[in-house]
């Protein structure tokens, strides 16, 4: 049986890497996987100070479900709920706190790169990783679809639920991470030398899953390519990032191996190529605009949706963290 998880912060709009380097996994994942987790996770969310703001989380966190159910995830196949829903996290997040060191937090990528420069850096954000482990390894997530930057993370939350296992006896279930082929690492049109990321301060370069097509045939149209003066289209990530990235664009949106993309587009110059890219893009992201404005007419129903999925997921959280609790000692409450 193979059971996959995932989760998503509620910290700015779903963007062309969410959809790409995650949903697009999530999706086929939900045909062919056993069981299917995801998560709006509110509590990582709310570990930096900059990107929390109390008055749009709530918005954000059911628009965030909304567009989850407008890509595709079906409610019935998939568990679909907020990470704070089930208290269990945050309780899983203690227990793994206790087997984790200083050290292996303090040197994570994403740790290093969001506190840099921070005149306030939380507990919250130190520890989010451990969260993150929590979140997977108390549904026994065999698979976790992510995009390449959480690659770390994953591996953190495996060797935790190891060194768990190993202290106090098997409770947990090692994940691995599961990334696309293509687009495991989208990066930002007017900068690609940075990821596509929600932080990131120039909206030209982002492509939100939710723009209008209009926007985003301009967004693509005035990506940053290179200076080559023969304008060759083939994928060299150092010597040619922008046009490496929307090559690796078109593929995933299109399916098509970036081999067949090259032997159609070299020679045709970066305007018609970007164009191309263009519309396939505004294609795959219109329905998704589309079902969006029909479930966003009803958010009780989104609400009543993640209810039923926070009942769900406590029913495999719940027994996954007594085990927890009962494996390091921790004594019962009398019944
Ligand atoms: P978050 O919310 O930053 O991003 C959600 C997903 O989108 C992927 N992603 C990208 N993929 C390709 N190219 C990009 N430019 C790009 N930007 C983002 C991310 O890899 C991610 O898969 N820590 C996680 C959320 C999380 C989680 C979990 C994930 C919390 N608990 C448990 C999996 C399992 C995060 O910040 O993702």
């Amino acid at each position: 049986m193979t059971r996959v998880f995932s989760g998503m912060q509620p910290s700015g709009a779903p963007h062309l890497g969410n959809y790409l380097g995650a949903w697009v996994n999530w999706l086929a994942l939900q045909e062919t996987a056993d069981e299917t987790i995801y998560c709006v996770v509110d509590l990582h969310a709310i570990t930096s100070p900059v990107e929390h703001d109390p008055a749009s989380l709530r918005r954000r966190t059911v628009e965030l479900a909304t567009a989850m159910l407008a890509i595709g995830i079906d409610p019935v196949r998939s568990t679909l709920f907020v990470q704070s829903h089930v208290t269990e996290h945050a309780e899983c997040t203690w227990l793994l706190n206790c087997v984790t060191s200083f050290g292996e937090l303090r040197k994570q990528p994403q740790f290093k790169e969001k506190s840099e420069g921070r005149e306030f850096v939380s507990v919250g954000l130190f520890d989010y990783p451990v969260l993150q482990a929590a979140d997977i390894l108390l549904y026994h997530a065999d698979e976790v679809p992510v995009g390449e930057d959480q690659r770390h993370h994953i591996e953190l939350a495996r060797n935790l639920g190891q060194r768990f296992n190993h202290r106090y006896g098997e409770v947990f279930t090692l994940p691995k991470a599961v990334h696309p082929p293509a687009a495991a690492r989208v990066m930002d049109l007017q900068d690609p030398a940075r990821r596509m990321s929600k932080s990131s301060t120039a909206e030209k370069g982002i492509v939100y899953v939710l723009d209008e097509p209009k926007r985003v045939e301009k967004k693509i149209k005035s990506a940053v390519t290179d200076s080559d003066p023969d304008a060759r289209i083939l994928h060299d990530r150092d010597a040619k990032p922008g046009v490496s990235n929307l090559l690796e664009i078109l593929s995933a949106v299109t399916g098509r191996p970036v081999a067949d993309l090259i032997a159609e587009h070299d020679g045709n110059g970066y305007g018609g190529f970007k164009t191309a890219v263009a519309e396939a893009v505004v294609e795959r992201l219109r329905p998704i605009r589309d079902r969006y404005d029909e479930l966003a007419a009803d958010p009780a129903e989104v609400e009543r949706i993640l209810a039923d999925g926070a009942a769900r997921a406590r029913a495999i959280a719940g027994p996954t963290l007594e085990r927890a609790r009962e494996a390091m000692g921790l004594l019962a409450p009398r019944a």
